[in-house]
């Protein structure tokens, strides 16, 4: 197995779980109808464990959501790459997604942990192009995407929602490698 990865930012660091310890404070946002408002549910304890150790054994295979840190404060939420359940229909690809709790939102948290993420994942593990999916509901999250560069590619199901639910229509956004380095340099 290869090193946990730690990425430092400004503010933040996107750190592996401290198992059991992270689990309380996931759950504070898992069970939160505020945190979970475009999700189709709130999650009970197991489901919450259950989540947060699967991105423990992410992270530990670097891949995963990182625990979000920020000094004084510890875990306050989770952000990272996760590679993409063949279910979607995308082929072998790579999501960010992020989870921030709702006390904590709007400080530009976020956005720090996803610019980490997508440094790392365009930078060590040289991917060629980054997904993320949101409905349209979820303004937050879609609008977190474009300040991030990725692009609308264009609107899906959600496979693991049944027809006619509300929230089954997602946008997919896009990022490539190649637009990700241009904005780099100001293009
Ligand atoms: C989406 C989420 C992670 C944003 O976290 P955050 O730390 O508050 O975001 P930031 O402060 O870094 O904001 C970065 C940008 O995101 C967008 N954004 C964040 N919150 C927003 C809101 N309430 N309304 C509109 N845009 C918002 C803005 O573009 C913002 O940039 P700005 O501050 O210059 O306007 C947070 O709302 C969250 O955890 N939601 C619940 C979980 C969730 O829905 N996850 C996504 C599932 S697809």
């Amino acid at each position: 197995m290869t090193e946990p990865i730690t990425l430092h930012g400004p503010r933040i660091t996107l750190r592996p779980w401290r198992l059991p310890e992270d689990l309380e404070a996931l759950f504070a946002i898992n069970r939160d109808p505020q945190a979970m408002r475009f999700f189709p549910k709130v999650m009970d304890r197991a489901e919450s464990d259950a989540w947060g150790r699967r991105m423990a054994d992410a992270c530990a295979r670097n891949k995963g959501f990182w625990a979000v840190d920020l000094p004084g404060e510890g875990f306050v939420g989770a952000v990272g790459l996760l590679p993409v359940a063949p279910d979607f229909g995308f082929g072998e690809a790579t999501e960010i997604g992020w989870r921030i709790a709702p006390r904590m939102q709007r400080r530009g948290l976020a956005e720090e942990a996803a610019r980490l993420s997508l440094a790392y994942g365009f930078g060590p593990l040289g991917l060629d192009r980054i997904l993320a999916w949101t409905p349209p509901v979820n303004e937050p999250s879609w609008r977190l995407m474009e300040k991030l560069g990725m692009r609308r590619d264009r609107i899906f199901d959600h496979p693991r929602l049944p027809a006619g639910h509300e929230l089954r229509a997602h946008y997919l956004y896009v990022l490539d490698r190649t637009a990700w380095i241009a904005a780099r340099f100001g293009d």
